[in-house]
């Protein structure tokens, strides 16, 4: 078995070490053992999760009862608030009759039953909710929260909710549904909460900005980028681990044009420098390449273009020609809004609609409206969230 090593380097699915997030990290711990709040915003890929994650695993051991979902995976807040529930019993109640009795107690007021699923094996708790309830499914939700809380304090246990992508629920739920959120979240004491949000426009705004909804949420954390000097060295302590084709462990070496080549293609996006690197390192370990020079990096992108061509085109397809318009004129060069107002008057949209493209687009974490301090263009700049989109359009439109 002299051949099993492993790629080193993570992303999708798999969770890794973290680089440079000690700090982050503690925060949220702290949060949520001290009944704190906090709203992580970070750009798509940039590693909320994973940071949520690594705190999660800390506060559970810890012995606080966690309860963590991503708010984007949910159909309806009334689904998210069933689960919400069920995990809450899962976690205090220590036998089925048990776990009965707290739905009745503690979620009472959604006329909440625990059953048992022999399929799955799992305890789940079901509501049976009033009309009322049904038009206004953010008071199920903070229903739940309440129970949630009141669970924690009766069992002299400290409960912890974490809701990944939160701006979901204020999506789904409007402004009526933030003022009352804030209220329900505010008069907890025996529960600490984490939120984490990709869409830092929309949460600027909420907690801001004119009526601000969220103001006073939460303590607001901002993600920057991790440093390419916390990454050079993983990545080349990574790709070495790839050694020859045959296992022999000479190390395969990357030279520093590589790296560097590897953070400037991945535009410094977490995700995108480990599924790059990843890539590079498999064309290593494949004997692809023999070492990891700006063309091997270029090569390996190319490859992982071309093997998630459908999915990308699927993205691509559901577009409309406004917004491939915009998007190619993002690909082709991060712009500011002035520049790209130019480019929209080129292609004959006017302003405003280019304006309402550039929301959609955002809405729909495409891209990203970022501060830039590259070379001489200091300022506010749209970029793709994903940088290797523009890789996989100047591919698919045969400019490569
Ligand atoms: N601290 C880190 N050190 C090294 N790599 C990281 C780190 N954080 C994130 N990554 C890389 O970025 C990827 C995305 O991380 P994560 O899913 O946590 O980000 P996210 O901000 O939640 O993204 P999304 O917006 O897609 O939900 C990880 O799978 C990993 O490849
Ligand atoms: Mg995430």
């Amino acid at each position: 078995m002299h051949n099993a090593v492993n790629n080193p380097f993570w992303y999708g699915e798999s969770v890794g070490s973290l680089l440079g997030r000690d700090a982050d990290v503690g925060v949220v711990v702290d949060a949520l053992t001290n009944a704190g709040r906090l709203l992580l915003m970070g750009w798509r890929h940039f590693g909320k999760t994973s940071i949520l994650h690594a705190a999660c695993a800390e506060v559970t051991a810890r012995g606080v009862a966690v309860l963590r979902y991503d708010a984007e995976a949910f159909e309806s807040l009334e689904a998210l608030a069933r689960e919400m529930a069920s995990g809450a019993t899962r976690t205090f109640a220590t036998s089925l009759d048990h776990a009965g009795d707290i739905a009745r107690r503690f979620f009472a007021l959604l006329g909440a039953g625990a059953s048992y699923d022999f399929t799955s094996q799992q305890l789940t708790i079901e509501f049976a909710l009033t009309a009322a309830q049904r038009q206004r499914p953010i008071t199920v939700l903070t229903v739940v929260l309440d129970g949630i809380e009141q669970l924690a304090a009766t069992h002299g246990r400290p409960a912890a909710v974490v809701l990944d992508e939160f701006h979901e629920i204020i999506l789904e739920g409007g402004d009526r549904a933030a003022h009352e959120l804030r209220a329900t979240v505010a008069s907890h004491r025996y529960t600490g909460y984490a939120f984490a949000s990709s869409n830092l426009r929309l949460m600027d705004e909420l907690m801001n900005r004119g009526s601000a909804p969220l103001q006073g949420l939460a303590d607001a954390r901002v993600l920057g980028a991790i440093s390419r000097h916390d990454f050079r060295p993983l990545i080349r302590r990574g790709l070495a681990s790839a050694g020859a084709p045959d296992g022999a462990s000479a190390g395969a070496p990357a030279d520093d044009a590589g790296i560097e080549e590897i953070l400037d293609l991945a535009e410094d996006v977490p995700r995108n420098v480990q599924w790059l690197c990843s890539g590079c390192w498999d064309d290593l370990r494949a004997g692809r390449t023999s070492s990891l020079t700006t063309t091997a990096a270029g090569a390996a992108l190319d490859r992982i273009v071309g093997e998630h061509y459908s999915q990308y085109m699927l993205v691509w397809a559901n577009l409309t020609s406004a917004q491939r318009r915009t998007l190619k004129a993002i690909a082709h060069e991060p712009s500011a809004d002035f520049r790209l107002t130019e480019v929209a008057g080129a292609a004959g949209l006017a302003p405003s609609t280019m304006q309402r493209t550039l929301a959609a687009l955002e809405d729909r974490s495409l891209i990203r409206y970022a501060a830039s301090d590259t070379g001489t263009q200091r300022g506010v700049q749209w970029r793709l969230s994903d940088p290797f989109f523009a890789h996989w359009l100047a591919r698919a439109q045969g400019t490569t």
